[in-house]
């Protein structure tokens, strides 16, 4: 099969998750021969082309990070310029995110099925997973860590066309932390992972105490 993937990020290529997570899905996918060409919404001179891939493909992959419990505002401006689909396009979804419990993603999903819906698309089910603030931070080792599970769920949307599989399902892990590990979790907030954030803060060139309150 030849698949159209958009990637929904408004992080140009080079720092976005979204196209880390896709280099490693594509890998398992093409493992048996199928195909794809990838488009990057953060390109807005390249619209027109994606919008012309989109009216000419029947197998639609939409990869996106959840922004603000939903979908990424440039991704959505970009969608309201396509015109729904009559034939039998199938439309499928990776949504994935920083927070790592799957409950913070359902909102999106269930948006994302009605919006398959909306361009005329089947809905080919979504890839649903959190836990990824941190991939453009990391070492590559640890990158290749965070992002290689995802080949395993190009070979299953390679062999089932969609992400309807029990596999895909269960990747999404726990849909709520255990309470001890969400005490944990709260515990190397204020410890390790701030100091973490605080570094990749400095990284960006942040000057500032993360918690700094210009205006109160
Ligand atoms: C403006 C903004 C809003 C975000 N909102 C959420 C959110 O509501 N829930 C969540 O779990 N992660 C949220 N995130 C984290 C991103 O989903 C996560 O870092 C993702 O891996 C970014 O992918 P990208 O680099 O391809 O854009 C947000 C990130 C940004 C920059």
């Amino acid at each position: 099969m030849h698949v159209l993937i958009i990637n929904g990020s408004p992080r140009i290529k080079k720092f976005s998750n979204t196209d880390m997570i896709l280099k490693e899905f594509t890998k398992g996918m093409c493992e048996n021969g199928d195909t794809f060409h990838l488009y990057e919404i953060s390109d807005k001179d390249n619209w027109d082309l994606i919008r012309k891939a989109y009216d000419e493909s029947d197998n639609i992959l939409i990869a996106l990070p959840l922004y603000v419990e939903c979908i990424p505002g440039l991704l959505m401006e970009f969608l309201e310029t396509l015109t729904p689909k009559t034939g039998n396009a199938k439309m499928s979804f990776i949504l994935q995110s920083g927070f790592s419990e799957g409950v913070q993603l359902r909102c999106g999903e269930a948006y994302l099925e009605k919006l398959a819906g909306y361009l005329g698309c089947t809905y080919g089910g979504t890839l649903v997973k959190g836990g990824n603030f941190e991939i453009r931070f990391l070492n590559d080792e640890n990158r290749s860590k965070a992002t290689s599970p995802y080949a395993e769920m190009g070979r299953e949307f390679s062999a089932n066309g969609n992400f309807n599989s029990d596999k895909c399902k269960a990747f999404t892990g726990p849909e709520i932390l255990p309470a001890p590990v969400r005490l944990l979790v709260g515990f190397f907030f204020k410890t390790a992972v701030r100091k973490s954030f605080e570094k990749d803060a400095a990284s960006l060139g942040c000057e500032r105490p993360l918690d700094y309150r210009p205006y109160t």
